[in-house]
Protein backbone atom coordinates (compact mmCIF):
# COMPACT_ATOMS: atom_id res chain seq x y z
CA UNK A 1 0.00 0.00 0.00
CA UNK A 2 1.71 3.23 -1.38
CA UNK A 3 -0.61 6.28 -2.23
CA UNK A 4 -2.66 7.70 1.09
CA UNK A 5 -5.14 10.07 1.33
CA UNK A 6 -5.33 11.86 4.24
CA UNK A 7 -8.23 14.13 4.75
CA UNK A 8 -8.23 17.02 7.74
CA UNK A 9 -4.23 17.51 6.44
CA UNK A 10 -4.45 21.30 7.91
CA UNK A 11 -5.88 19.97 11.41
CA UNK A 12 -3.25 19.16 14.75
CA UNK A 13 -3.15 15.59 14.13
CA UNK A 14 -2.28 15.22 10.63
CA UNK A 15 -0.25 18.07 10.59
CA UNK A 16 2.45 15.94 12.28
CA UNK A 17 0.95 12.28 11.17
CA UNK A 18 1.99 13.69 7.19
CA UNK A 19 5.52 14.05 7.37
CA UNK A 20 5.41 10.67 9.71
CA UNK A 21 3.77 8.73 7.16
CA UNK A 22 6.05 9.92 4.31
CA UNK A 23 9.49 9.50 6.14
CA UNK A 24 7.90 5.90 6.44
CA UNK A 25 7.99 5.98 2.45
CA UNK A 26 4.29 6.75 1.63
CA UNK A 27 3.17 8.47 -1.15
CA UNK A 28 0.60 11.06 0.55
CA UNK A 29 -2.14 13.12 -0.83
CA UNK A 30 -3.28 15.54 2.15
CA UNK A 31 -6.84 16.95 1.46
CA UNK A 32 -8.61 20.06 3.45
CA UNK A 33 -11.08 22.60 3.11
CA UNK A 34 -8.83 25.37 4.94
CA UNK A 35 -4.76 26.19 3.27
CA UNK A 36 -2.10 23.60 4.43
CA UNK A 37 0.85 24.85 6.20
CA UNK A 38 3.35 25.26 4.02
CA UNK A 39 5.56 22.46 5.70
CA UNK A 40 3.14 19.90 4.42
CA UNK A 41 3.57 20.38 0.89
CA UNK A 42 7.34 19.12 0.95
CA UNK A 43 5.63 15.72 2.25
CA UNK A 44 2.57 15.65 0.70
CA UNK A 45 0.59 16.94 -2.72
CA UNK A 46 -2.57 18.96 -1.43
CA UNK A 47 -5.68 18.67 -3.20
CA UNK A 48 -8.49 20.80 -1.62
CA UNK A 49 -11.54 18.85 -0.75
CA UNK A 50 -15.10 18.96 0.83
CA UNK A 51 -15.42 15.86 2.75
CA UNK A 52 -19.15 16.48 2.52
CA UNK A 53 -18.70 16.34 -1.51
CA UNK A 54 -18.96 12.85 -2.52
CA UNK A 55 -17.95 13.28 -5.96
CA UNK A 56 -15.36 15.13 -5.37
CA UNK A 57 -13.76 12.54 -2.96
CA UNK A 58 -14.39 10.09 -5.47
CA UNK A 59 -12.65 11.98 -8.20
CA UNK A 60 -9.53 11.84 -5.73
CA UNK A 61 -9.38 8.49 -4.79
CA UNK A 62 -9.77 7.80 -8.84
CA UNK A 63 -7.46 10.69 -9.99
CA UNK A 64 -4.51 9.50 -7.22
CA UNK A 65 -5.57 5.45 -7.01
CA UNK A 66 -5.62 5.88 -2.90
CA UNK A 67 -5.22 2.46 -1.66
CA UNK A 68 -5.55 3.85 1.87
CA UNK A 69 -7.30 7.19 3.62
CA UNK A 70 -6.89 8.15 6.80
CA UNK A 71 -9.91 10.16 7.64
CA UNK A 72 -9.27 12.83 9.92
CA UNK A 73 -11.38 15.59 9.26
CA UNK A 74 -13.76 16.21 11.83
CA UNK A 75 -15.69 18.78 14.29
CA UNK A 76 -14.06 18.81 17.62
CA UNK A 77 -16.37 18.65 20.88
CA UNK A 78 -16.73 22.34 22.02
CA UNK A 79 -17.30 23.83 18.29
CA UNK A 80 -19.44 21.13 17.63
CA UNK A 81 -21.71 22.11 20.47
CA UNK A 82 -21.28 25.45 19.12
CA UNK A 83 -23.13 24.05 15.35
CA UNK A 84 -24.30 20.58 15.95
CA UNK A 85 -25.90 20.94 12.34
CA UNK A 86 -22.33 21.40 10.83
CA UNK A 87 -20.57 18.93 13.04
CA UNK A 88 -23.22 16.26 11.59
CA UNK A 89 -22.87 17.27 7.99
CA UNK A 90 -18.72 17.10 8.55
CA UNK A 91 -18.53 14.40 10.76
CA UNK A 92 -21.15 11.90 9.99
CA UNK A 93 -21.86 12.83 6.13
CA UNK A 94 -18.27 13.15 5.37
CA UNK A 95 -17.91 9.83 7.17
CA UNK A 96 -20.55 8.13 5.21
CA UNK A 97 -18.51 9.31 2.12
CA UNK A 98 -15.59 7.73 2.92
CA UNK A 99 -16.76 4.49 3.71
CA UNK A 100 -19.07 4.44 0.52
CA UNK A 101 -16.25 5.88 -1.56
CA UNK A 102 -13.63 2.95 -0.10
CA UNK A 103 -15.71 0.34 -0.54
CA UNK A 104 -17.29 1.26 -4.09
CA UNK A 105 -13.64 2.54 -5.60
CA UNK A 106 -11.67 -0.44 -3.36
CA UNK A 107 -9.70 1.05 -0.91
CA UNK A 108 -7.99 -1.17 0.84
CA UNK A 109 -7.85 0.00 3.97
CA UNK A 110 -9.12 3.23 6.03
CA UNK A 111 -8.15 4.60 9.54
CA UNK A 112 -11.30 7.12 10.70
CA UNK A 113 -9.87 7.99 14.60
CA UNK A 114 -12.99 8.13 17.33
CA UNK A 115 -12.42 9.65 20.76
CA UNK A 116 -13.16 9.49 24.24
CA UNK A 117 -15.74 11.62 23.32
CA UNK A 118 -17.49 8.75 22.17
CA UNK A 119 -17.61 7.53 26.09
CA UNK A 120 -20.40 9.41 28.35
CA UNK A 121 -21.77 10.32 31.95
CA UNK A 122 -22.94 6.66 32.33
CA UNK A 123 -19.93 4.88 30.95
CA UNK A 124 -17.51 3.28 34.44
CA UNK A 125 -14.79 6.77 34.46
CA UNK A 126 -11.80 4.57 35.82
CA UNK A 127 -9.42 2.33 33.85
CA UNK A 128 -12.46 2.46 31.10
CA UNK A 129 -12.76 -0.47 29.82
CA UNK A 130 -12.56 -1.35 25.84
CA UNK A 131 -16.16 -2.77 25.31
CA UNK A 132 -18.31 -0.53 27.89
CA UNK A 133 -21.25 1.59 28.11
CA UNK A 134 -21.39 4.11 24.80
CA UNK A 135 -23.95 6.86 25.11
CA UNK A 136 -22.66 10.42 24.50
CA UNK A 137 -23.82 13.64 25.58
CA UNK A 138 -22.75 15.90 22.55
CA UNK A 139 -22.98 15.82 18.92
CA UNK A 140 -19.57 14.62 18.69
CA UNK A 141 -19.33 11.65 20.62
CA UNK A 142 -22.60 11.06 18.84
CA UNK A 143 -20.74 11.30 15.38
CA UNK A 144 -17.82 9.36 16.89
CA UNK A 145 -19.95 6.09 18.12
CA UNK A 146 -20.97 5.93 14.47
CA UNK A 147 -18.20 6.48 13.20
CA UNK A 148 -16.61 3.24 14.83
CA UNK A 149 -20.41 1.39 14.15
CA UNK A 150 -20.61 2.50 10.95
CA UNK A 151 -17.05 1.46 10.09
CA UNK A 152 -17.33 -2.32 11.51
CA UNK A 153 -20.71 -2.36 9.55
CA UNK A 154 -18.56 -1.65 6.51
CA UNK A 155 -16.05 -5.06 7.77
CA UNK A 156 -18.68 -7.29 8.11
CA UNK A 157 -21.09 -6.55 4.97
CA UNK A 158 -18.76 -5.51 2.67
CA UNK A 159 -15.25 -6.68 3.77
CA UNK A 160 -13.56 -3.15 3.90
CA UNK A 161 -10.60 -3.16 6.08
CA UNK A 162 -11.77 -0.43 8.26
CA UNK A 163 -9.79 0.41 12.10
CA UNK A 164 -10.15 3.08 14.65
CA UNK A 165 -8.88 4.18 18.27
CA UNK A 166 -10.28 6.25 20.90
CA UNK A 167 -7.85 9.12 20.68
CA UNK A 168 -7.63 11.05 24.57
CA UNK A 169 -6.68 14.81 24.54
CA UNK A 170 -3.83 15.19 21.91
CA UNK A 171 -0.76 17.91 23.20
CA UNK A 172 1.47 18.87 20.85
CA UNK A 173 3.18 22.18 19.96
CA UNK A 174 3.23 22.19 16.35
CA UNK A 175 -0.39 22.90 15.35
CA UNK A 176 -3.10 24.36 17.70
CA UNK A 177 -5.89 22.11 18.06
CA UNK A 178 -9.01 23.76 17.31
CA UNK A 179 -12.17 23.82 19.54
CA UNK A 180 -12.35 20.31 21.52
CA UNK A 181 -12.61 20.38 25.51
CA UNK A 182 -9.10 18.93 25.83
CA UNK A 183 -7.21 22.21 24.47
CA UNK A 184 -6.44 23.64 27.84
CA UNK A 185 -3.80 21.16 28.43
CA UNK A 186 -2.17 22.46 25.14
CA UNK A 187 -2.97 26.23 25.57
CA UNK A 188 -1.38 25.99 29.62
CA UNK A 189 1.76 25.80 27.49
CA UNK A 190 1.85 28.35 25.40
CA UNK A 191 0.41 30.91 28.20
CA UNK A 192 3.17 29.34 30.79
CA UNK A 193 5.78 30.60 28.18
CA UNK A 194 4.22 34.17 27.17
CA UNK A 195 2.71 35.18 30.42
CA UNK A 196 3.44 32.68 33.66
CA UNK A 197 -0.33 32.79 33.05
CA UNK A 198 -2.91 30.67 32.53
CA UNK A 199 -6.94 30.96 33.32
CA UNK A 200 -8.50 27.11 33.04
CA UNK A 201 -11.76 26.74 31.74
CA UNK A 202 -12.37 23.54 33.61
CA UNK A 203 -11.78 23.20 37.66
CA UNK A 204 -8.52 22.18 38.84
CA UNK A 205 -9.44 18.80 39.95
CA UNK A 206 -11.03 17.67 36.02
CA UNK A 207 -9.24 14.83 35.61
CA UNK A 208 -9.08 13.94 31.54
CA UNK A 209 -6.88 11.16 29.64
CA UNK A 210 -4.28 12.81 27.62
CA UNK A 211 -1.52 12.00 25.37
CA UNK A 212 1.57 13.20 23.62
CA UNK A 213 1.48 13.60 20.07
CA UNK A 214 4.44 11.26 19.99
CA UNK A 215 2.60 8.52 20.81
CA UNK A 216 -0.47 10.20 19.12
CA UNK A 217 1.66 9.35 15.87
CA UNK A 218 3.12 5.85 17.39
CA UNK A 219 0.07 4.85 17.91
CA UNK A 220 -1.99 5.83 14.62
CA UNK A 221 0.77 4.15 12.65
CA UNK A 222 1.12 1.03 14.64
CA UNK A 223 -2.68 0.41 14.27
CA UNK A 224 -2.62 1.50 10.50
CA UNK A 225 0.15 -1.28 9.49
CA UNK A 226 -0.96 -3.96 11.96
CA UNK A 227 -1.80 -7.43 10.49
CA UNK A 228 -5.47 -7.38 10.07
CA UNK A 229 -5.68 -11.39 11.28
CA UNK A 230 -4.28 -9.72 14.54
CA UNK A 231 -6.64 -7.56 14.96
CA UNK A 232 -10.32 -9.13 16.60
CA UNK A 233 -11.46 -6.01 17.48
CA UNK A 234 -11.46 -2.69 15.09
CA UNK A 235 -11.99 0.21 17.93
CA UNK A 236 -9.00 0.49 20.56
CA UNK A 237 -8.58 2.67 23.41
CA UNK A 238 -5.14 3.71 23.43
CA UNK A 239 -4.38 5.30 26.81
CA UNK A 240 -1.21 7.89 27.62
CA UNK A 241 -1.46 9.71 30.99
CA UNK A 242 -4.19 11.21 33.37
CA UNK A 243 -3.79 14.27 34.90
CA UNK A 244 -6.00 17.66 36.19
CA UNK A 245 -5.13 21.07 35.25
CA UNK A 246 -4.00 21.64 38.90
CA UNK A 247 -1.17 18.21 38.25
CA UNK A 248 -0.06 19.66 35.07
CA UNK A 249 0.35 23.52 36.21
CA UNK A 250 2.37 22.07 39.51
CA UNK A 251 4.46 19.84 37.09
CA UNK A 252 4.95 23.20 34.53
CA UNK A 253 5.78 25.31 37.82
CA UNK A 254 9.04 22.77 38.47
CA UNK A 255 10.10 24.35 35.36
CA UNK A 256 8.66 28.07 35.25
CA UNK A 257 8.65 28.65 38.94
CA UNK A 258 6.43 32.03 38.50
CA UNK A 259 3.73 29.96 36.52
CA UNK A 260 0.53 31.30 37.86
CA UNK A 261 -3.03 29.42 37.38
CA UNK A 262 -6.81 30.33 37.82
CA UNK A 263 -9.61 28.55 37.45
CA UNK A 264 -13.10 30.42 35.37
CA UNK A 265 -14.77 27.05 34.30
CA UNK A 266 -17.11 27.34 31.33
CA UNK A 267 -19.88 24.83 29.22
CA UNK A 268 -16.65 22.91 28.46
CA UNK A 269 -16.75 21.75 31.89
CA UNK A 270 -19.86 20.04 31.58
CA UNK A 271 -18.50 18.01 28.35
CA UNK A 272 -15.43 17.00 30.58
CA UNK A 273 -17.68 15.59 33.29
CA UNK A 274 -19.19 13.39 30.97
CA UNK A 275 -16.15 11.54 29.82
CA UNK A 276 -13.66 8.72 31.47
CA UNK A 277 -11.13 9.90 33.86
CA UNK A 278 -8.94 6.99 32.27
CA UNK A 279 -8.15 4.64 30.06
CA UNK A 280 -7.83 0.63 30.08
CA UNK A 281 -5.53 -0.02 27.07
CA UNK A 282 -5.22 -3.43 27.08
CA UNK A 283 -7.09 -5.01 24.17
CA UNK A 284 -4.53 -2.17 21.83
CA UNK A 285 -1.96 -3.58 23.91
CA UNK A 286 -2.91 -7.11 23.12
CA UNK A 287 -3.89 -6.93 19.55
CA UNK A 288 -1.42 -4.67 17.77
CA UNK A 289 0.90 -4.15 20.78
CA UNK A 290 0.44 -0.28 22.01
CA UNK A 291 2.70 1.26 24.68
CA UNK A 292 2.57 4.71 25.16
CA UNK A 293 5.95 6.15 26.40
CA UNK A 294 5.78 9.73 27.93
CA UNK A 295 4.71 10.30 31.76
CA UNK A 296 3.66 13.44 32.66
CA UNK A 297 7.23 14.59 33.56
CA UNK A 298 8.21 13.68 30.51
CA UNK A 299 5.46 15.29 28.26
CA UNK A 300 5.80 18.57 29.97
CA UNK A 301 9.58 18.58 29.48
CA UNK A 302 8.76 17.88 25.52
CA UNK A 303 6.39 20.64 25.40
CA UNK A 304 8.08 23.19 26.69
CA UNK A 305 11.07 22.53 24.94
CA UNK A 306 9.59 22.13 21.69
CA UNK A 307 7.20 25.24 22.46
CA UNK A 308 10.50 27.01 23.33
CA UNK A 309 12.06 27.16 20.29
CA UNK A 310 8.87 27.64 18.44
CA UNK A 311 8.13 30.75 20.41
CA UNK A 312 12.02 31.86 20.66
CA UNK A 313 11.88 32.56 23.97
CA UNK A 314 14.16 30.73 27.01
CA UNK A 315 12.73 28.30 29.47
CA UNK A 316 15.10 28.02 32.80
CA UNK A 317 15.45 23.75 33.93
CA UNK A 318 14.82 22.81 37.47
N1 LIG B 1 -9.65 16.45 22.00
C1 LIG B 1 -11.00 16.13 21.66
C2 LIG B 1 -11.94 17.17 22.14
O1 LIG B 1 -11.66 17.73 23.17
C3 LIG B 1 -11.39 14.79 22.23
O2 LIG B 1 -11.20 13.84 21.26
O3 LIG B 1 -12.94 17.39 21.55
Amino acid sequence: MKNILVTGSSGQISSELIPALSKRGYNIISSDIRDPPKEELEYSTFTRLDVTDREALRQIVREYQIEGIIHNASILSAKGEENPYLAMNVNIRGLENVLTVAHEENVQRILSPSSIAAFGPSTPKIDTPNDTIMRPTTIYGISKVYTELLGEYFVLKFGLDFRSLRYPGIISAKTLPGGGTTDWAVEIFYKAIEEKKYTCFVKPDTMMPMMAMPDCINATIQLFEAPEDKLIHRTFNVAGISFTPQMLAEEIKKHIPEFIIDYKPDYRQQIADSWPKSIDDTVAKEEWGWESKFSLEDLVIYMLDELSKKLKSTVSSP
